[in-house]
C-alpha cells in the first residue's frame, strides 16, 4: 500500500476568491510540504525536524481557523457553529494523533501527514468554499471592511 503523501500543489482548483483566506490556504499547504518531506529525511536530527515542522504547521492552522471564525462572527456566518465544531474536532485528532505516535516513526508520521493533508484539502472543498462564497455574495470588499472596521477588527481585506 503506498502511503507516502504526494506533494500538495497549489493552484486555482484551490484557490476560493478571498486574499485573506487563500493566502493562509496556501501557507498551510507549503507547511505540510515541509512536514511531507521531513519525513522522508533519514538522518539523526530527522525526528527533531519532523516535530519542528508540525509544530509550524499546527501554529499556522490555529492562526487560520482563528481568523477564519472571527470573519464569521463578524459577517454573521449562519453556520458558524458546524463549521468551528468541524476545526475544533480536527485540532482535537491532531492532539490525539501526535500522543498516540509520537510521532518518532516513520509510519505514524506519514499517517499524520496524511491525516492532516486529506482533512485540509477537503475542508477547503467543501466547508471553506460554502463561507467564501458566502462573503463573495456580500456586495463589495467595502461592505466586508466596514463591517469590520465597525466591529474593530482587525483583519486586513486586500483590494
Ligand atoms: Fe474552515
Ligand atoms: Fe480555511
Amino acid at each position: 500500500m503506498d502511503t507516502v503523501q504526494k506533494t500538495i500543489v497549489w493552484g486555482n482548483h484551490l484557490v476560493l476568491g478571498l486574499p485573506i483566506l487563500d493566502k493562509q490556504h496556501e501557507h498551510i499547504v507549503n507547511a505540510i510540504n515541509d512536514l511531507n518531506s521531513a519525513c522522508m529525511e533519514s538522518d539523526k536530527t530527522a525526528n527533531e525536524h519532523f516535530k519542528n515542522a508540525a509544530g509550524i504547521v499546527v501554529a499556522h492552522i490555529h492562526h487560520h481557523f482563528n481568523t477564519e471564525e472571527k470573519l464569521m462572527d463578524v459577517l454573521r456566518f449562519q453556520d458558524s457553529i458546524n463549521h468551528k465544531r468541524e476545526h475544533d474536532d480536527f485540532l482535537s485528532e491532531l492532539i490525539e494523533q501526535s500522543k498516540m505516535h509520537k510521532l518518532g516513526k516513520r509510519a505514524s508520521q506519514q499517517t499524520f501527514v496524511r491525516f492532516l493533508a486529506d482533512w485540509f484539502l477537503s475542508h477547503i472543498a467543501v466547508s471553506d468554499r460554502v463561507f467564501a462564497d458566502y462573503i463573495l455574495d456580500m456586495k463589495t470588499n467595502d461592505q466586508i471592511r466596514q463591517t469590520l472596521k465597525a466591529n474593530q477588527e482587525n483583519i486586513r481585506i486586500p483590494a
